[in-house]
């Protein structure tokens, strides 16, 4: 299995704070059935930014350390990019690295309170670029417990959902539970991450979520989720066949919230054609 998105890397970011910390959290990764963690720490747009030539430094520090150690976990570059409006001027001055570093795929997050008014306008300006957006857990952002037709929206648009296997045990909160359910059921997840950050409290925490997420979705799907497609990602090739997305396992209470949502925008999209 291949985890798509982890803080393992010491001293860059909020994660490892240290290699004995990075060894705890690989051991435990590597238990839980991953092979192969891809390290994204967070990048943000700052003056000091995290850049491809510290990342890559470190991991062969890591890789060294874990050839030491004797665990055979393979490390791949990444990063999780924080939203911003230039991303992509960015990319194309190679200031981010993408998934694997293959130049096709890139794990990006958003606030998690609220959805940046540009988010649409980086996704669109990505894809035009040949690069594919990756989108970091869409279950934890608030914004988005109420309205998963957004999500389903994106997902149309061929952004790739990458969900935290956590969210579904309830780690971030019983709305990210709920909307990482709803992902499962709606076949709106395409690719896995552990998002970890520290050694777990438990061993057990990433096999639980990873059991959830297979009685959900069943065997084939879940192979699809943890090893063909981060490995279709990681080739750089787009992931196979065609889909038709659409929202299931809706609450009552949320079937309602999404009549209304399509109601409100069916009305301001009328207002605005009469101006
Ligand atoms: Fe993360």
């Amino acid at each position: 299995m291949l985890d798509l998105h982890s803080h393992i890397l010491p001293w860059l970011d909020d994660g490892s704070k240290n290699m004995a910390e990075t060894l705890g959290m690989v051991r435990q990764l590597h238990a839980a059935g991953f092979k192969t963690l891809i390290a994204t720490p967070h990048v943000l747009e700052v003056r000091d930014f995290l850049s491809p030539a510290e990342i890559l430094f470190t991991i062969e520090k890591v890789r060294k350390c874990l050839a030491e150690a004797e665990i055979p976990v393979e490390i791949l570059p990444g990063a999780e990019v924080y939203i911003f409006p230039d991303m992509v001027k960015w990319v194309r001055e190679r200031k981010l690295l993408t998934l694997g570093d293959k130049g096709k795929y890139i794990l990006l997050e958003l606030p998690l309170l609220e959805i940046p008014d540009f988010t649409e306008q980086v996704f669109f300006e990505l894809q035009v670029l040949g690069i594919t957006p990756v989108l970091a857990h869409p279950e934890r952002y608030r914004s988005l417990y109420d309205q998963p037709e957004r999500v389903l929206d994106w997902a149309r648009k061929g952004i790739i959902l990458q969900l935290d296997l956590r969210s579904i045990r309830g780690y971030y909160g019983p709305q990210a539970r709920q909307l990482a359910e709803i992902m499962l059921k709606s076949d709106l997840s395409h690719v896995l991450g552990s998002d970890s950050h520290r050694v777990a409290d438990s061993e057990l925490s990433y096999l639980e979520g990873l059991q959830s997420i297979k009685e959900i979705v069943g065997k084939t799907r879940y192979h699809e989720l943890t090893s063909l497609n981060p490995q279709t990602l990681l080739e750089g090739n787009p992931l196979p066949g065609e889909r038709n997305y659409s929202l299931r396992g809706l609450s009552a209470k949320k079937k309602k919230q999404r009549f209304w949502n399509l109601f409100v925008n069916y009305f301001s999209k009328s207002e605005l054609n009469d101006i």
